[in-house]
This record gives structure tokens, C-alpha cells and sequence, in this order.
């Protein structure tokens, strides 16, 4: 390509006729603008420029293809860390800022350290560019770089390109607002504590126009909770739901996450004792033995020897990610193990799902978790059999405390009069109350009078304190050895996002932020049911319910 030097030896036309060609050039493939005459600082502290290693071109690709379609440029960028995505966007926003008049750029970071790093990108980008493509700058500060003739006088005639790069924290909530913007980056947007807030408002601010732009970019940080936002866009980019397109930057994109070996037998070891996961992602996605090998290594050195923090930090696929960054209460191999459990109902009871037909030679219990309150969460049964542990029956809706104790009994007598556990926390009473004429099987748990020191038992399961860590550790300790085999995927899903919570009225763990838990908790309240269970069905009993209470 043609580069544009203004040697003294040129008539000014020349050079005017010489810039314009290489103007055009730039305009034509903005991707040479970036790669001609931006500089970055590597890894190994070098200044050199800025061409675009295997992740940032497949961002560029998608930006060129959604351009010729004169498209608005909406992206979310899944990302392995250290893969050059915060440079590309910088690169990509001074581009556009600095090169054409009256564009207003806004990037936002979640800490000030990064935003800090993320501006320097800028300045050294301004710094180094060659005097011809400079344009005028008036300010330059820690919160912008103003393009625009910073002399007074001549400031009407000759305004410059009357542009702007803004930067700012994820915590200033009015970002955006009375700015119109036409070049978006956000940065680590898993992590920001108002992410949904701060990107209404943003998105407000950005006409529907084919020369605008939106990079949202992170590693993932869970299903719930400070993540949830970005979990939800990748979700929505995925089923075609929002105006966004997903770029999923897996660790082995990176050429340099590759590690060579000391010698043949290090390469023989490694070799000799790959695990499944590892032999897995290496017929699926092509990897050498050098890049399994800087795996490991990475493993090692860069996480602690914690294989989710790699998984979180390193993702191989967009699932892996999100499951590994969460924070669940369950260990995530018990999590994973269960999926080969889960199955399709083979018949519904009205809207109760069947996994599998009642066995008149065995015990059920069944687990009733009522929701908090109508229209705020689900309702949900879980019915699971004492001989084999698996779910056989299932029900999730929104209903009321009579239909749901109508439900209960409709599910409970199917399965042989199962034990009913039923929480009696929040609408709970409500349910036991309709429930009790006409169904008898219910579970009751012990309480003790203090005052007369004596026991007597009431209906219903009571999650309190105490109760709580014991149903939950019961309910592990059931599925680290498998006597539990969960048919349901949304009761699978859900251990994902059941995390530690400090809300005092959960005691300790539940759902994180808008996920729900309902499914999971139905299934350890018949966990506990089957704890009170006989383990065989009496001779004389054969082919008949039984009654505990
Ligand atoms: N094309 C490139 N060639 C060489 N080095 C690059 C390139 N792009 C970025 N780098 C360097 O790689 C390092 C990481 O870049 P950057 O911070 O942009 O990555 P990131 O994916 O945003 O990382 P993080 O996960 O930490 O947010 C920086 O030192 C940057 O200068
Ligand atoms: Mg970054």
C-alpha cells in the first residue's frame, strides 16, 4: 500500500493529491488506517503496530460483513483473557473518533484502573500517529480527548473535527444521558454492578444509524448477580432475540497459548495421560499436544491449580464459561454428572410431567416448594422414588395455594400415596390447610415446646437456620454418590445458579439474582421425605400405599 510522507522535495499538490489517494484507502478498509498507523505497547513491552492477531480479524470479519450489509454495528464479545479484545475496540472506536467529524465515543470499564490502562491506549494511539493524520486536540484529560482546534481565536473558522472520546467507570449511573453517541465499548460488562441500568440508559443514546457502533465485551462472571445482564444478552444473541451478534473468542484462538515441550519424554507423558475432557477438545477442536501442554501449564501457574478458574478465565465453549465463573453452592462435576440422568416426560397428568410409571411395589415421596406469593415466583413438585432415586414426576407454575394443594394430591396419589413434604414457610400453610381433609400423607416434622419441654409434631417442613444447611448438605452428599438421578433439566439448571447469599430471609443460600430456585428446592424437600421412608415395602403391605402419619 501506498504510505503518505510530506518530503520537502513534493509540490503541495503532490501531497494533496497523495493524501487524498491514502485517505481513501483507509475509508475503503478502515482495517489498514488501524494496522498502518496505530501502535500499541505489547506484552513484551515493545511499541510496534498494531496488527490484528487471529481474534481481533475474526472481530474485524464480522464488522466488514455487518458494514456491507449497512448494518449498525452491534457486537458481544465472549472472551479468554488477554486475547487483545479491549485493544481492538480502542483501536476501533480512535478510528472512527479521530478520523471523522462530530462523533462523540463512549467506553466504559468497570474499575478505574482499567479505564485508566484502556484510556492510555488512546493516547498512546494519538502520540504515535504520523503528524499528518493528527487531528487538532483542544483537551486531554482522564476523562476525554477532545479533537477539536484548541485555539480560540480561529476555533470558528477552522473547528477541527469536533469529536470526542469519553471514558468512564461502570459505577456513574447517568452516564450517557444529554450525549448523543455513535461509537459504544464496555468493558468487562459481566462485572459491572449495574449493567442492565447503565446500558438502558446508554443504548437510548445511540441512533439506529449504519455508522454506529456497540462492543460489549467480557469474560463471564456467572448466570446471576453482577453477571446476570451479560449472561442474558449472550443468551438473547444466541436465540436470534436481540439486534446483537455474538463472537465467542475460545483460548486456543490465541497462537501463543501454546507451549513446546522440554524433551520427548515430557511430550510422551503428557501423551500417556490425557483425561477424557482433554482428549474430547482436542478431536473437537484440532489441538496440538503443545497447546494441551500450555493447558496445563496455565492451569498451574496462572490459576492455582483451580481447573473452573481456567475454565472461567479460559473458556473452550460459551457453556463451560458461565458454569465455571458461577458460584454455586454444588460442586459443578456433581452438576455436570447429573446430565446424563435427565430425561423427557413420558406422559403429562394435566401439566404434571411423568418421567416414569408408578411402581406398586414402591415408596415415593414428593417435595412442595409453594411460591412466595402470586406472580412473583413458581410454584413446584418433585416426586422421587425411594428404591431407585429417581425423579419420576415433576410440576412448575404459577397457581394458587388451593390448586396447588390440588396438584399435590393429584401427583402424590398417582405415586402410591407418596409422602408429601411440604414447606410451610411464606403460602405454605395456606397449602397444607386446603390440602389436609382430603390428603393424609403429609409430612410432619417435630417441634419442641419450650416452655413445657415436651415435643409434638406439626405438619409441613419449616426451612429455617438450621434446617436449611442440613437439607442442602443432604442432598449433596445424595447426588456425590449418585443415589440421586434428576430427570428435570430446569432442576439440573437451576443447582447452577443456587449460590451462597447473605439475604438474611434465605438463610444462607438460594437463587442468584433473577434465577429461580423452586424446582431444586422441591427436590431436596422429597430428598428429606425419603430419610422417613422404609427402605422396603412390608410383605403384608405388597401392591398398597402405606401411611406414615
Ligand atoms: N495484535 C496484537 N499484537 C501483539 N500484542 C497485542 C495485540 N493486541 C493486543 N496486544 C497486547 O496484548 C495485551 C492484552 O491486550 P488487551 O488488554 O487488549 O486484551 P484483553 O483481551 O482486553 O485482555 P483482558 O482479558 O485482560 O481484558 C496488551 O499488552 C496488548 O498491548
Ligand atoms: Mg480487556
Amino acid at each position: 500500500m501506498k504510505t503518505f510522507s510530506n518530503n520537502p522535495g513534493k509540490s503541495p499538490h503532490q501531497m494533496v493529491e497523495e493524501l487524498r489517494e491514502v485517505v481513501g484507502v483507509f475509508n475503503a478498509d478502515p482495517q489498514k488506517f488501524i494496522e498502518k498507523c496505530l501502535f500499541i505497547k505489547t506484552k513484551d513491552q515493545r511499541t510496534v503496530p498494531l496488527k490484528l492477531n487471529t481474534a481481533q480479524s475474526m472481530i474485524f470479519e464480522k464488522i466488514r460483513q455487518l458494514r456491507s450489509q449497512n448494518k449498525p454495528i452491534r457486537m458481544i464479545i465472549l472472551k479468554a483473557r488477554q486475547e487483545g479484545v479491549s485493544t481492538l475496540c480502542e483501536g476501533l472506536i480512535f478510528e472512527r473518533t479521530s478520523r471523522f467529524k462530530n462523533s462523540n465515543s463512549l467506553i466504559v470499564a468497570h474499575e478505574p484502573e482499567s479505564t485508566d490502562a484502556i484510556f492510555a491506549m488512546s493516547k498512546l494511539f494519538y502520540d504515535m500517529l504520523p503528524s499528518w493524520a493528527k487531528p487538532k486536540r483542544r483537551y486531554d484529560n482522564k476523562k476525554q480527548m477532545v479533537f477539536e482546534n484548541p485555539d480560540e481565536k480561529t476555533r470558528t473558522k477552522k473547528p477541527g473535527l469536533r469529536s470526542r472520546i469519553v471514558i468512564s467507570t461502570a459505577d456513574k449511573t447517568k452516564i450517557g444521558r444529554g450525549l448523543t453517541i455513535h461509537n459504544f465499548h464496555g468493558s468487562e460488562v459481566a462485572f459491572w454492578k449495574n449493567a442492565k441500568a447503565l446500558m438502558l440508559s446508554v443504548m437510548q443514546s445511540i441512533p439506529n444509524l449504519p455508522n454506529t457502533s456497540v462492543f460489549l465485551e467480557s469474560t463471564a462472571n456467572g448466570f446471576g448477580g453482577d453477571g446476570e445482564y451479560f449472561y442474558q444478552i449472550v443468551q438473547d444473541a444466541l436465540a436470534g432475540k436481540n439486534e446483537f451478534e455474538l463472537i465467542f473468542l475460545p483460548w486456543h484462538l490465541m497462537t501463543e497459548y501454546s507451549q513446546p515441550f522440554a524433551s520427548d519424554a515430557e511430550r510422551k507423558k503428557l501423551v500417556e495421560t490425557l483425561d477424557e475432557y482433554e482428549k474430547d477438545l482436542r478431536a473437537k477442536e484440532h489441538l496440538t499436544y503443545e497447546q494441551l501442554n500450555w493447558r496445563r501449564w496455565a492451569i498451574r501457574n496462572l490459576c492455582g491449580g483451580d481447573l473452573d478458574k481456567f475454565k472461567q478465565e479460559y473458556p473452550a465453549t460459551i457453556e463451560e464459561s458461565f458454569v465455571a465463573s458461577s458460584k454455586a453452592v454444588i460442586p459443578k462435576q456433581y452438576i455436570e454428572a447429573q446430565s446424563k440422568f435427565v430425561r423427557q416426560p413420558i406422559r403429562k397428568l394435566d401439566d404434571i410431567l411423568i418421567y416414569e410409571e408408578p411402581n406398586l411395589r414402591h415408596f415415593y415421596s414428593l417435595g412442595a416448594d409453594p411460591s412466595e406469593g402470586i406472580g412473583q415466583d413458581d410454584s413446584a413438585i418433585t416426586v422421587i422414588d425411594k428404591m431407585t432415586g429417581r425423579e419420576v414426576g415433576s410440576y412448575i407454575g404459577q397457581i394458587q395455594p388451593d390448586l396447588f394443594a390440588k396438584k399435590i394430591r393429584q401427583s402424590a396419589e398417582l405415586f402410591n400415596d407418596a409422602l408429601a413434604v411440604i414447606e410451610i414457610n411464606n403460602h405454605g400453610l395456606a397449602v397444607i390447610n386446603a390440602l389436609k381433609g382430603e390428603y393424609t400423607n403429609i409430612y410432619q416434622r417435630t417441634v419442641f415446646d419450650k416452655a413445657n419441654n415436651t415435643k409434638r409434631k406439626e405438619l409441613g417442613w419449616k426451612t429455617t437456620q438450621t434446617t436449611k444447611p442440613l437439607m442442602v448438605d443432604d442432598f449433596i452428599a445424595g447426588l456425590r454418590d449418585e443415589d440421586i438421578g434428576l430427570s428435570s433439566q430446569t432442576t439440573v439448571s437451576q443447582m447452577m445458579t443456587f449460590v451462597h447469599t447473605s439475604e438474611s430471609n434465605r438463610y444462607g443460600m438460594g437463587a442468584e439474582t433473577g434465577q429461580k430456585d423452586d424446582c431444586l428446592i422441591s427436590a431436596m424437600l422429597a430428598w428429606q421425605g425419603l430419610k422417613e421412608l422404609p427402605s422396603e415395602m412390608p410383605n403384608q403391605r405388597k401392591g398398597r400405599s402405606i401411611k406414615l402419619y
